[in-house]
C-alpha cells in the first residue's frame, strides 16, 4: 500500500515537471533574473525605507544587519527568493512592518541581488509568491 502511494505520488511528481514550461525552470539570481529598472526602482526604495538602518552600502554597520557580503549570505544561501521577499514584506522596515506591497519588496530584492553582483536582464522578476519560489539564491554561481 506505501509502496502504491509512493509510486504515486512519484509519477504525479515526474508529470508536474514534464508539465513545466521551460521559461519556469528552477533558476538562480545569476540567471539575470530581473530588470536594470527594477533594482533602480529597488534602490529608490531602499533609500527611502531601508538605508538609514542597513547602510546606504547595504553593508549595515549601523542599527541594521548586512544586506550583501559574507553576513547576509550565511543566512540566505541556498533560501528561495520569495522568502526573501516575505521577510522584507513581513517585517520589514522594523520600524513600520508590512507598509510596503509585494512589488515594492520584489524591487528592493532585486537592488539587494544587484548589490551583491547578480546580472540585470531583459526580464523582470515577477512579484508572484509561485514565480520568487522558483528563484534560489546562491553565494556563487
Ligand atoms: C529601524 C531600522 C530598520 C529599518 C528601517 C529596516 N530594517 Fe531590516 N533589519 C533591522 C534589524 C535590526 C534587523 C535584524 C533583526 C531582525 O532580524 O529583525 C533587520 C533585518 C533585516 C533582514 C534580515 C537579514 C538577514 O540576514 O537575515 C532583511 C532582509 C532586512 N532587514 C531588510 C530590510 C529592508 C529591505 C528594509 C527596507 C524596506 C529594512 N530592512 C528596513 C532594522 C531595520
Amino acid at each position: 500500500m506505501h509502496l502504491r502511494l509512493a509510486v504515486f505520488a512519484f509519477g504525479l511528481v515526474t508529470l508536474g515537471a514534464l508539465a513545466t514550461p521551460a521559461a519556469q525552470n528552477p533558476r538562480t539570481q545569476w540567471d539575470a533574473v530581473y530588470t536594470a529598472a527594477q533594482a533602480e526602482a529597488g534602490a529608490a526604495l531602499y533609500g527611502k525605507h531601508c538605508g538609514y538602518c542597513h547602510g546606504e552600502d547595504l553593508l549595515g554597520g549601523g542599527f541594521g544587519s548586512a544586506l550583501a557580503g559574507p553576513d547576509f549570505w550565511a543566512n540566505w544561501d541556498g533560501k528561495a527568493a520569495v522568502e526573501l521577499v516575505d521577510r522584507i514584506r513581513n517585517t520589514m522596515p522594523q520600524d513600520s512592518p508590512g507598509t510596503l506591497s509585494r512589488a515594492q519588496s520584489t524591487e528592493i530584492v532585486t537592488y539587494i541581488l544587484q548589490k551583491n553582483d547578480a546580472p540585470a536582464g531583459k526580464t523582470a522578476l515577477e512579484a508572484q509568491p509561485a514565480a520568487l519560489k522558483l528563484v534560489t539564491l546562491r553565494k556563487t554561481k
